[in-house]
């Protein structure tokens, strides 16, 4: 948006929390520009079908990539679809350098263009002129020294949260009233970078009354993403007047995750599968 491209929307799929690729063909006018995939939670959005469509609409892919860092989609590394590829370094990711975040493109054009807008669009053969709007987004060699240490040890961040995410799954495998994240697509092995529960429509509160119940029990949660076509800020904006996305709705107030760091350890897992049976009970 703040590019001047105006945002399109599809739904959420109920069982990956993806986006749903079969809905973004009938969203493609003469304006399309970019098909955008954000990765979410832990399992990678379908790609076939977005690089066919992609392909064959002659569009440009922006592949956010920030929650599944280590992930793979059929053997091939998420991170490498996108004409752009974009990650996060924030702290609940599998690299963090505290804040900051990097790009991937095979483009070199590309490449020399967004390293123009990391340093303020300085012209190289002059400083202190400019021909274009940048931004200072520069990274420190202090922080990619702490992230390429943390690279090195990726593997291994990768196993502990499909470690976890599996004891997670035995642990509450009974719980009535909730719905696991699954384990497995035809394409990929849940990276679990949160671990999420979505709360079946049958029990009579939302995310919100469980992760305040759990609280109460000292179990600290987060809400799943807000849908954007329910957002303020869009709709002073006038976008998506009447636009409706049942999954994405019903995933927003029935979702949640729980405590999900690497650091995590079995005793308190174990504390936050109690508090959940009590909860659900
Ligand atoms: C999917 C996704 N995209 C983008 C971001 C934003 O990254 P940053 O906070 O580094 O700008 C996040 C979370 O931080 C995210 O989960």
């Amino acid at each position: 948006m703040r590019s001047g491209a105006t945002p399109v929307l599809v739904d959420s799929d109920p069982l990956t929390w993806n986006m749903i690729p079969s809905q973004v063909e009938a969203r493609i006018t003469p304006s399309t520009r970019a098909i955008m995939v954000v990765h979410l939670y832990g399992l990678p959005v379908d790609m076939d079908p977005i690089l066919d469509i992609a392909a064959r609409h002659n569009l440009a892919i922006i592949e956010d990539t920030a929650e599944v860092i280590g992930q793979t989609y059929r053997g091939k590394n998420c991170g490498s679809f996108g004409d752009i590829s974009t990650f996060s370094f924030y702290p609940n990711k599998h690299v963090t350098t505290g804040e900051g975040g990097m790009l991937c493109t095979d483009d070199a054009n590309l490449a020399e263009r967004c390293r123009s807008f990391r340093d303020m669009c300085f012209l190289k053969s002059q400083r202190f002129f400019h021909e274009d709007l940048g931004w200072n987004y520069r990274f420190s060699n202090v922080h990619a020294a702490l992230g390429l240490a943390q690279l090195e040890r990726l593997d291994e961040t990768v196993a502990t949260k499909r470690r976890m995410g599996r004891r997670y799954t035995e642990l509450l495998g009974d719980v009535p009233g909730i719905e696991l994240p699954i384990p497995q697509t035809a394409y990929a092995e849940n990276i679990y970078w949160v671990y999420g529960i979505t709360i079946k429509d049958e029990v009579p509160f939302d995310a919100k009354e469980a992760m305040a119940r759990l609280a109460k029990l000292g179990v600290g949660t987060r809400p799943f993403f807000w849908p954007m076509h329910e957002q303020p800020v869009f709709h002073d904006m006038n976008l998506f007047p009447g636009e409706s996305y049942p999954s994405a709705e019903r995933l927003a107030r029935r979702g949640f995750y729980i405590p999900s760091g690497v650091a995590l350890s079995g005793g308190e897992m174990d504390r936050v599968a109690a508090a959940l049976k009590e909860v659900f009970a």
